[in-house]
């Protein structure tokens, strides 16, 4: 199916110039789009009005809670002054405003109309300058060699071909550039934790949904000359689950999992961080 889209550049007052961009689906990518303009991730921790400034501060401080790892790992604030960056499946752009707050010269794709119109509007909350597309990560509309990092967190889990992302995120990389992806890991407490306690993951009603071990996902990143592996996200108190087991979970299996030997319990955290690099 070809469907005719828009692609929109949005500067610091919210101001957008509209260009078609052709995108081309199939079935079950097609049914990817579907589900994720439908559903916001982490929707339900927000109380500010859907695409006001208090409702993208809220997803950020819920985020940055859950994954407070993350700046340690990624460093949103100094590391990426100046780079070119592109964002596959960008979401609303609570990572990509960090990257642009820190100086970053941002694109954010994604197939999911509601994203980028939020992604947009974001932005223009903060007053930061960014460029959105409606695009397919599988099949990028970009020149090789065109940025210094592609960014790719919580994606390649709901892809339909990973694999031919992985290789499209290596051909739009410049030399010397880098991948930063993450997808959650099969072999995780979470993972275990969900099916002893019957508790769904969040998606898990998403067309697309895969787990990997981190061997799995090294195979996928095998387009790239290197890729160090970095399993990270242990348990916090949970915000989302109430009743009796949302008691056992942050009264006893938080602190628990706490003064646990962390060589025993590294390689089981729920997200497995990657950072991939393309040398020539
Ligand atoms: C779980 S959300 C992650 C959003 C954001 N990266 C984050 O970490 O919060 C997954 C996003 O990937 C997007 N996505 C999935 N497959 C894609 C593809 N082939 N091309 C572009 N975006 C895709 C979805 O539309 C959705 O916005």
């Amino acid at each position: 199916m070809k469907t005719a889209i828009a692609s929109e550049e949005v500067n610091a007052n919210g101001k957008t110039a509209a260009t078609p961009t052709p995108m081309q689906l199939n079935g079950k990518l097609e049914e990817v789009r579907v589900y994720w303009n439908d559903h916001i991730h982490d929707l339900e921790l927000a109380k500010n009005p859907v695409g006001s400034l208090g409702f993208f501060d809220d997803l950020d401080e819920y985020r940055f809670d859950k994954l407070n790892y993350l700046p340690k790992l990624v460093d949103f604030e100094n590391g990426f002054k100046g780079k070119k960056i592109l964002e596959i499946g960008c979401g609303v752009g609570i990572d990509l405003a960090r990257f642009a707050a820190g100086g970053a010269k941002v694109t954010g794709i994604d197939l999911s109309e509601t994203a980028i119109d939020l992604a947009r509007k974001n932005f223009a909350a903060r007053n930061l300058t960014g460029n959105f597309l409606l695009m397919n990560g599988e099949d990028l509309d970009f020149p090789p060699d065109s940025f210094d990092v592609v960014y790719v967190h919580g994606v390649l889990q709901y892809t339909s071909n990973p694999q031919q992302m992985a290789k499209e995120m290596y051909r739009i990389l410049k030399p010397g550039g880098q991948a930063i992806s993450m997808v959650y890991n099969r072999i995780s407490w979470l993972n275990a934790l969900s099916k002893i306690m019957k508790v769904d993951l969040e998606h898990e009603d998403a067309p697309v949904l895969e787990k990997y071990t981190i061997s799995e996902l090294k195979d996928i990143l095998k387009p790239f000359d290197a890729t160090k592996i970095v399993p990270e996200r242990f348990p916090v108190k949970s915000r989302l689950h109430r009743g009796w087991k949302g008691a056992l979970f942050n009264g006893i299996f938080v602190p628990a999992f706490k003064i646990l030997p962390s060589f025993l319990v590294k390689p089981l955290g729920w997200h497995i961080m990657a950072f991939s690099t393309k040398t020539s």
